[in-house]
């Protein structure tokens, strides 16, 4: 059945963020300019220029605020400040400037949730009295039972463990009252009822907007809010995964009332010309749910965690473009794609066939060499969908996860509060290979890095790749490239194409201009090689692999494509 998809919901005046590449970098593990092992913004300005080669609209950088780095940055002890180790103002003031003249935009990461336990206002809360207003900027409660022993409620960390600890006043005295952590227990969640702390933040944007940040991406934009009188979670009706993630009907997820709280960010972003754009972190139970956070008053994109989570599947594949496409259709917003960040396995590893056909969401063994094809092929379909597409450090290298870092090595407080049977997220986190030959993959000039990096990284480094055409590097810079030249590409319709083979999706993507020739995209997710209608084109644009190729005899020519690759066709 062929669905069309109507997008002409989408805005006409064509916005930058609307079909933007974006790129993230993960601080830390991008490059280090000072030699103490730990990637900087300095770091970032030094390469800036291997982005603009790369063809990126955007960067997004993860966090880079003073704190105590328990948690890689996504633990906030000062909202208006860089952390030394990172650099500082100046050194931002420096990055906007020149990301500017390179016609780079360059998005914030934002942590609204919680603060980490160094922040000025939780110290506060350890010297005052219950009840004080400095207690009031947290979600903090009683305990249950008259000693006060248990715990308000059930909920439990998405770092594994209890989400409530036992408030310890800083003179030792054990209170009555416990606090909340959705996260690590360094990380104590705001309440967001108080207005001091919405306004707080209010100013907080503002602080950057005003030196020229383009945007902010939002940390667990679908927390923040929580039921005021926290009951029990019906836990044990509930998958592991799905406890640590989404958890469905749990009463801090997804609440109604965050949208209040991006209706108000919103005016910010809009008070500034041109206006600052916002990018929700927000994990909902289905694509419907999702689109709520893109309601023209609210934020302009969320990531898409339900294309990530399809995994190499077409059925999943398709139905999760379907539902994304129509729903954000419905509040005239684009989509967004991605497929890796820091949070999750690497998709060259996650995509890798394992000896049993089981998913990759632990450390196993996995076919890299396969493991990459499936990846190179994915980005290029993604990149062929409408919207905007988001892309992690390293993808563009083909970078598998390191899944063998020694036990002391690992930071991710996830390892700790698991107690070491979930290994976490460091494994995405290694630092970047630049240079072959250099200590530390030329990472940084002391040859330091805080994650040790794996022999396989010398022949990934950037410089191994940046003059070879059968790299992943060179076929995400042709990639880039052709899609900025592509008019049917990021906003125009879609279309499902009929006659696909089983097993391999097909997309026509259409100009929004009238008269420019459309494209067809195409995946081949089976083993096996596929030949395609001689109708859908056989003028290769983009194949993600050499064994695509045009077949001719004296009557016809058609397309056949190797197994699990993509390509972009015109007729
Ligand atoms: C988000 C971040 C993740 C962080 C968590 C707590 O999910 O992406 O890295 O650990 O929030 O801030």
């Amino acid at each position: 059945m062929t669905t069309h998809h109507d997008v002409c919901a989408y805005r006409r005046d064509r916005e930058w963020w609307q079909d933007a590449v974006v790129y993230q970098v993960y601080p830390r593990s991008f490059a280090d300019s000072t030699g103490d092992g730990i990637g900087d913004l300095p770091g970032i300005l030094d390469r800036l220029d291997y982005l603009v080669d790369l063809g990126i609209d955007a960067l997004w950088i993860s966090p880079f605020y003073t704190s105590p780095l328990r948690d890689g940055g996504y633990d906030v002890a000062d909202y208006r400040d860089v952390d030394e180790r990172l650099g500082t103002l100046a050194d931002i003031d420096r990055l906007i400037a020149a990301c500017h003249e390179r016609g780079l935009r360059i998005i914030m990461d934002i942590v609204p949730n919680h603060t980490s336990s160094d922040h000025r206002w939780w110290r506060e809360v350890l010297t005052s009295e219950p009840g004080s207003p400095a207690w009031s900027r947290y979600m903090i409660r009683p305990g249950r039972e008259e000693s006060a022993n248990e715990p308000p409620s059930n909920w439990r960390s998405v770092f594994h463990g209890p989400g409530w600890s036992r408030l310890i006043l800083d003179d030792g005295t054990t209170t009555d009252y416990w606090y909340l952590h959705l996260f690590d227990s360094t990380q104590p969640d705001l309440d967001w009822s108080n207005p001091e702390v919405r306004s707080e933040f209010r100013d907080i944007l503002r602080f950057w907007f005003d030196r020229g940040v383009d945007g902010f991406r939002i940390d667990v934009a679908h927390g923040l809010v929580k039921d005021p009188d926290p009951p029990d979670m019906d836990y044990d009706s509930m998958v592991e995964t799905d406890i640590l993630g989404v958890a469905p009907d749990a009463p801090y997820w997804d609440q109604d009332g965050v949208h209040d709280i991006w209706r108000e960010w919103r005016v910010v972003a809009d008070s500034y010309d041109p206006p600052r754009i916002l990018c929700g972190e927000a994990w909902a139970p289905t694509p419907e749910r999702l689109a709520r956070y893109q309601r023209p008053d609210e934020l302009h994109t969320s990531f898409n965690f339900d294309y990530l989570a399809a995994g190499w599947d077409y059925e999943r594949m398709r139905e999760s473009i379907d539902a994304t496409v129509a729903n954000h259709a419905n509040v005239g917003a684009p989509p967004t794609w991605v497929l890796s960040n820091h949070d999750v396995i690497r998709h060259a590893t996650r995509f890798g066939p394992t000896e049993d056909g089981s998913p990759v969401t632990k450390p196993t063994v996995v076919d890299d060499e396969r493991g990459r094809r499936r990846a190179l092929a994915a980005t290029m379909f993604l990149l062929g969908l409408p919207g905007s597409a988001y892309l992690y450090q390293g993808e563009e290298l083909g970078l598998p996860e390191v899944f063998d870092l020694p036990d002391d090595a690992r930071q991710d407080p996830v390892w700790f509060r698991s107690k070491g049977t979930d290994t976490g997220r460091d494994g995405c986190r290694v630092p970047l290979p630049w240079k072959a030959n250099e200590p530390s993959y030329g990472f940084s000039p002391q040859g330091r890095s805080w994650l040790p990096q794996p022999d396989v990284w010398r022949d990934f480094a950037v410089d191994q790749q940046q003059d070879d055409d059968a790299s992943p590097l060179a076929l995400y810079r042709r990639a880039l490239a052709q899609r900025r030249s592509e008019p049917a590409l990021g906003q125009g319709p879609m279309e499902w194409m009929d006659g696909a083979p089983e097993g391999a999706l097909a997309m026509r993507r259409f100009t929004a201009e009238p008269g420019h020739p459309s494209l067809a995209i195409v995946i081949n997710m089976t083993e096996a090689t596929i030949h395609l209608p001689s109708s859908w084109g056989t003028d290769v644009v983009l194949a993600s692999e050499g064994d695509i190729a045009t077949l001719s005899d004296d009557a016809s020519s058609h397309l056949v494509m190797g197994p699990e690759t993509a390509v972009w066709l015109r007729r």
